[in-house]
């Protein structure tokens, strides 16, 4: 598929079918994902892959309650686009146990060298994740881009086995995509590019 393409087309695929990903796909996607930028090159990144079912709910158990909780407030008068994707996020917490697999994408500390600085943790991580989501759209597999492990870190990390040292940084679930791909809304260039200065 056309770069371009994979790019206008890579909405978030909230609702995902449960039949299993292969083994190729998945290894393209964390070769898709380490083909990215890092500073320095360090590669600091690492990626977790759950495709255990007892693990997936155990993940999603600790996820819902808070999930709802959360939700229940921010629901409140919400513009329609923003309340679907909010409804989308509610029902791909709920179904984390049934996703085909989890791609944890975590980066360590570790740049530059004699100093290493968060922000590089950061900017080592997202490219990385960008590549893999837009890697799966090719392969005609459906993600979204998460972050909802802030609702329930210390219990991911112990469930994974993650080591205090490594941040997490991204949840990734990926499968068939259960509603179609479609064009992403975004702003036109033109409100956003500045030509020669501010
Ligand atoms: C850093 C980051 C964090 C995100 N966190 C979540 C999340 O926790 N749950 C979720 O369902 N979507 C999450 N998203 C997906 C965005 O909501 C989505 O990309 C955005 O609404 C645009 O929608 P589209 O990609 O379908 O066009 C996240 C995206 C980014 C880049």
């Amino acid at each position: 598929m056309d770069v371009f393409e994979a790019m206008e087309t890579c909405r978030a695929i909230r609702y995902l079918r449960p039949d299993p990903v292969p083994d190729e796909m998945v290894e393209k996607l964390i070769w898709a994902a380490t083909r990215a930028p890092s500073p320095g090159n360090s590669q600091g990144w690492e990626f977790v892959v759950v495709r255990d079912r007892a693990l997936l709910a155990r993940l999603a158990g600790t996820l819902g309650e808070r999930m709802r909780a959360g939700t229940a407030a921010l629901a409140e008068g919400l513009e329609p686009s923003q309340a679907r994707i909010l409804k989308g996020a509610v029902h791909l917490t709920e179904s984390l146990a049934e996703v085909p697999l989890l791609v944890v994408v975590c980066a360590r500390n570790i740049y530059p060298p004699q100093a290493p600085q968060e922000i590089f943790v950061w900017s080592c991580a997202y490219p990385a994740a960008q590549n893999l989501v837009l890697a799966a759209r090719a392969l005609g597999l459906g993600s979204t881009f998460a972050t909802w492990q802030t609702l329930a870190e210390a219990e991911f990390r112990e469930i994974l086995g993650i080591p205090d040292d490594v941040t997490i940084c991204a949840t990734i679930p990926v499968g068939y995509p259960d509603r179609p791909f479609g064009p992403v809304a975004r702003k036109p260039v033109a409100e956003v590019m500045h030509l020669d200065g501010w």
